[in-house]
């Protein structure tokens, strides 16, 4: 895979415009941009219409997470010529995954959300994930990808715990350096985050928030491709 292919743009944004205009200059510099629910409820399947004709690949972060049948029934009515991955939380259990896994088309990747790149132990406790974070994360990869997930959502810090299972790996909480006050509690650079097994990244705020978002992520992809360099 090239460097700017490990590279999902989260196009975390309020107004259609803007992500649009920034769909369009990021073409050829992302492996994939993201739609989470910000901007499905806004803009839903339009949006993906368009994203898909600009020649983007699309992650579908909708983190599903209800009774089995409902999830098949979104799944089932997601236009999945367009998308690549497709989130469910992993807590939603084996027959939801699975489920949700049976309706897809083999085309699409169900991709199971571990816990949350936000969560500490402190607050996956009092979240009733009484193990914390580094049992929960084993216990949830484990049971997501031997129930047909095709790979995890995990933070960064997560990946080592979970080197002895399969599936590809998505790692948000990307950051580039120390932000103050940051609601992303379990982050990494792109490089460590790629050191550690890292499929692909998941880039917002350290994107959305440059000045020269098309730049930041050439050079982003730039540090991959020389630590990749220098680790051969
Ligand atoms: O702005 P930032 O880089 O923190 O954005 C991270 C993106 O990844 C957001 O769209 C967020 O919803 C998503 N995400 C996450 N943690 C997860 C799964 C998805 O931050 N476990």
């Amino acid at each position: 895979m090239q460097p700017h292919e490990r590279l999902i743009l989260a196009l975390d944004l309020p107004q259609h415009d803007a992500i649009l205009a920034l769909a369009k200059r990021t073409v050829g510099h992302v492996g994939m941009v993201k739609v989470g629910l910000e901007a499905y409820v806004r803009y839903g399947n339009a949006l993906l219409e368009v994203l898909a004709e600009l020649g983007h690949s699309i992650f579908l972060d909708l983190k599903l997470h209800d009774i089995p049948r409902t999830v098949a029934a979104v799944v089932k009515g997601i236009d999945a010529r367009h998308i690549r991955l497709l989130t469910v939380h992993a807590s939603g259990g084996p027959e939801m995954i699975r489920a949700a896994r049976d309706a897809a088309p083999d085309t699409l990747d169900i991709i199971a959300v571990t816990m949350l790149t936000s969560m500490d132990d402190s607050t996956a406790k009092a979240a009733g994930f009484l193990g914390g974070i580094d049992a929960t994360v084993r216990a949830l990869g484990d049971m997501a990808i031997s129930s047909g997930a095709d790979g995890l959502v995990c933070a960064s810090p997560d990946l080592p715990l979970l080197h002895h299972i399969g599936g590809k790996r998505v790692v948000p909480g990307i950051r580039l350096g120390h932000v103050d006050g940051d609601d992303q509690r379990r982050t990494a650079t792109p490089v460590d985050a790629v050191r550690a097994g890292a499929t692909w990244l998941v880039l917002g705020r350290p994107v959305l928030q440059s000045p020269d978002p098309v730049a930041t992520l050439n050079s982003i992809a730039k540090n991959i491709a020389d630590a990749e360099t220098s680790s051969q």
